[in-house]
């Protein structure tokens, strides 16, 4: 069943419950009762177990301790900010947990796989289709469009040009760009380039979005919005994690782990969960 027919109810732990959008004046039959009917999304979320962590970088000067025994669990469906003071450790995380960079000790549990013991191309397939990055520096290719940026991750899946082409229109206009498809990305602002970024990394529909600081660039309305689509895909069953260092925008996900020195020094539910608001602003 394609994703777009699936509209989202309340997202229960790790199960998703789901309303059928069935086409108007077509038959059809549906078997057993309605609320019996459970459709588990399994494609579209991912579990995180990390165990012991740690990460030593080690230059000629000197030696840092960038991540010092980290341990956590994250479950499928979650939104998890995490967030700390600069040089604690964040993006090193982010690296590790996105299969970019390995820990010096630790173990780490990628969707019931053992990240240590997968191959490099394993590990490149998983990256590419169930993980979406959004990192601090955009990475965008400066000499191609913006609609050509985000139709990059999709280049592997064999997908007609014209659908790809397609899907990264829709993502540009999600992120309020539809009117900037042709320019490249050194013609817009810094926080345009984030939401390209964002749509770059929402466009192959992610089990796992990973950000590291997606609103750092950001006037406060436009990440409203782009908490408010965090939120959707959140919604949808996607696990998210995302660094930040704004209490403000940390309020928007539904658990917070603060960072200090490469440790945890806490992990806690956030029972009030901001709900953004989507303006639907196009710049
Ligand atoms: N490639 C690297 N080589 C050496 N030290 C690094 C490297 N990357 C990060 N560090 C150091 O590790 C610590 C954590 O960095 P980082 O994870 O980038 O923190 P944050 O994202 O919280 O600002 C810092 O002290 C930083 O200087
Ligand atoms: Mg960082």
């Amino acid at each position: 069943m394609a994703q777009e027919q699936v509209e989202q109810g309340d997202n229960k732990s790790d199960e998703t419950q789901l309303v059928l959008r069935v086409p108007e004046h077509q038959n059809y039959l549906i078997a057993g009762k309605p609320s019996s009917i459970r459709v588990y999304l399994k494609m579209n979320s991912i579990t995180i177990d990390i165990s012991h962590i740690s990460k030593i970088y080690q230059t000629e000067a000197m030696q840092t301790v960038a991540l010092d025994d980290v341990s956590f669990s994250i479950s499928k469906g979650e939104f998890v900010a995490i967030m700390g003071p600069s040089g604690s450790g964040k993006s090193t995380l982010m690296h590790i947990l996105g299969a970019l960079d390995t820990p010096t000790n630790g173990t780490y549990i990628l969707d019931g796989q053992n990240v240590e013991k997968l191959s490099d191309d394993e590990l490149a397939d998983i990256r590419n289709k169930k993980i979406g990055f959004i990192f601090q520096a955009f990475n965008l290719l400066p000499r191609i469009t913006l609609l050509q940026n985000v139709m990059l991750p999709m280049r592997y899946g064999g997908m007609p040009e014209k659908e790809r082409e397609e899907k990264a229109r829709q993502y540009l206009e999600m992120v309020g760009l539809g009117k900037r498809l042709s320019h490249s990305s050194n013609q817009i602002s810094g926080g345009q380039q984030q939401r390209v970024a964002i749509a770059r990394a929402l466009v192959m529909n992610p089990a796992l979005l990973l950000a590291d600081e997606p609103t750092g660039n950001i006037a406060s309305a436009q990440a409203e919005e782009i908490m408010a689509i965090f939120q959707e895909i959140n919604n949808r069953g996607h696990t998210i994690v995302m660094i930040t260092h704004e209490p403000d925008i940390a309020e928007h996900s539904k658990r917070i782990i603060h960072v200090k020195d490469g440790k945890i020094i806490a992990d806690d539910r956030n029972k009030k969960q901001k709900k953004a608001k989507r303006l639907h602003t196009t710049d």
